[in-house]
């Protein structure tokens, strides 16, 4: 069987092999760390196994087709973790316009609670107007503002058109087993609900009902993706030699290549179904790393759209610059270029090839040009888009993430810098509790 494959070919002019190994022994310490619970942060590591140890999918495919019956639309509410692994996988594996097309028993997927954006709620009330709709919300603390203002002006809503009772049965709640706000709300409205294990963070959260529900009332294979994690699971456990282990590899050459000075990663992708792989990948690294003032920062573009915007900085800015290139071997579909009798714009000499074709000639001259220009280049090769294989992913990057924070020396599983601008918020909005932070804030402005 065809596998994801890490090639760091393109590494080989940046970094000596005896850099990269001073890491591998590293690495495969942090890995055993993972799977021993003797790292920093041991409370968290939950999504390690978890893999193996889903239990409730049928519930969950189960619960989503009772729900599609009724709905066109599901609006998804949450924000960072909460939304952005499930968001991930269904844009992969849409179609990139069916969302244009809704109909009863094939639920479409929109999202909220990811900005207080007056606009876009507005906006959505105005979709949501003419269409059967439901809720699934997800806050694993219940607390969190962006959220519960999106739920509470949404609930209303529901309410009003349906009544409490059908309301009631299509509102989904994803949060803490016994605490919080939601999960208070979520019981005594008698809501069905999923539970957030207590040792898995948002970021890492994807293998919980917080991802699978919202892609299996998508309509997509939850336990294709559940056996693509467990596959992953095997081939980079503790028990993998470095040799053959690609998450100890990719945490090894990411420490490497920041120890000389590589400090922004860009995760390149060249179709557009994989642009919110990269937002979830960004969550991913960008939360688990960047503490005590360290970490690699994790940018993305979309090829070759943004080789017309951001390649000029890419080929010839700062040279601080690494890139991670997810190489799709093979399109789901397949078109090729017509010929044209007056060939007026040249493009005669393609004609016969198959568009993935192309795209491929520039990502391999992409990637040469870039090597040329000092920018070092890695590919993580994927044989197509599905299931099975964005299952491998996820686990492979967050089990990669949790080794290359350790390696690095830091928590990977906490965000305490994320509090910095709530608290100025409620501050600002003279929450209840916050009275001493306002008058601070005041003063300032
Ligand atoms: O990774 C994380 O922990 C965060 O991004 C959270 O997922 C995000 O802040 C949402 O939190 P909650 O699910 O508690 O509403």
């Amino acid at each position: 069987m065809e596998q994801i494959n890490l090639n760091i070919e393109g590494l080989k002019n940046f970094i000596s092999e005896s850099e990269i190994n001073e890491y591998a022994k590293i690495t495969g310490r942090c890995n055993n760390d993972l799977h021993d619970k003797t790292g920093l942060g041991n409370d968290f590591l939950g999504w390690v196994n978890l893999p193996n140890e889903i239990n409730n999918q049928q519930e969950l495919i189960d619960t989503a087709k009772k729900i599609a019956e009724d709905i066109e639309v599901m609006v998804v509410i949450g924000i960072g973790g909460s939304y952005l692994g499930a968001k991930a996988i269904i844009d992969a594996l849409s179609n990139n316009f069916s969302n244009f097309e809704t109909k009863l028993g094939k639920p479409k997927i929109v999202y909220a609670g990811h900005n207080i954006s007056e606009d876009y709620l507005h906006e959505l009330l105005l979709f949501l107007n003419s269409k059967e709709w439901g809720i699934t919300v997800i806050s694993k603390s219940g607390t969190t503002t962006e959220p519960a203002l999106a739920f509470r002006i949404l609930k209303n809503e529901l309410e009003e058109r349906y009544g409490e009772q059908i309301a009631g049965n299509r509102i989904i709640a994803i949060t803490d087993e016994k605490k919080g706000a939601l999960r208070q709300l979520a019981d005594t409205e008698k809501y069905k609900t999923f539970v957030i294990p207590d040792d898995v963070g948002g970021r890492y959260s994807v293998l919980t009902p917080v991802g699978l529900l919202p892609i299996a009332i998508a309509g997509f294979d939850i336990n294709e993706l559940i056996r693509g994690a467990q596959y992953m699971y095997k081939r980079i456990s503790n028990n993998e030699r470095y040799e053959n282990n690609i998450a100890e590899q990719y945490a090894a050459v990411r420490n490497a290549l920041y120890k000389k000075g590589k400090t922004v990663e860009i995760l390149v992708n060249y179709n557009p179904k994989l642009h919110f792989i990269a937002e979830w990948w960004k969550q991913l690294y960008g939360e688990s790393e960047g503490k005590e003032n360290k970490g690699i920062f994790p940018a993305s573009v979309d090829f070759t759209t943004d080789l017309h915007s951001m390649g000029q900085y890419i080929q010839e800015g700062v040279r601080n610059i690494f890139e991670t290139v997810i190489s799709v071997k093979l399109p789901e579909n397949k078109l090729t270029v017509p010929k044209d009798e007056l060939d007026l714009d040249g493009l005669n000499y393609l004609s016969g090839k198959r568009i993935d074709d192309i795209n491929k000639m520039a990502e391999l001259g992409t990637s040469i040009a870039h090597i040329d220009g000092n920018v070092p280049n890695i590919k993580i090769e994927i044989p197509v888009i599905n299931e099975f294989y964005l299952g491998q992913l996820i686990y492979f990057f967050e089990k990669a993430c949790g080794i290359s924070g350790y390696a690095l020396g830091v928590n990977p599983f906490d965000q305490p810098g994320v509090e910095a601008y709530k608290k100025n918020m409620f501050a600002l909005l003279e929450k209840p509790g916050f009275e001493k932070e306002t008058a601070e804030i005041k003063k300032r402005l």
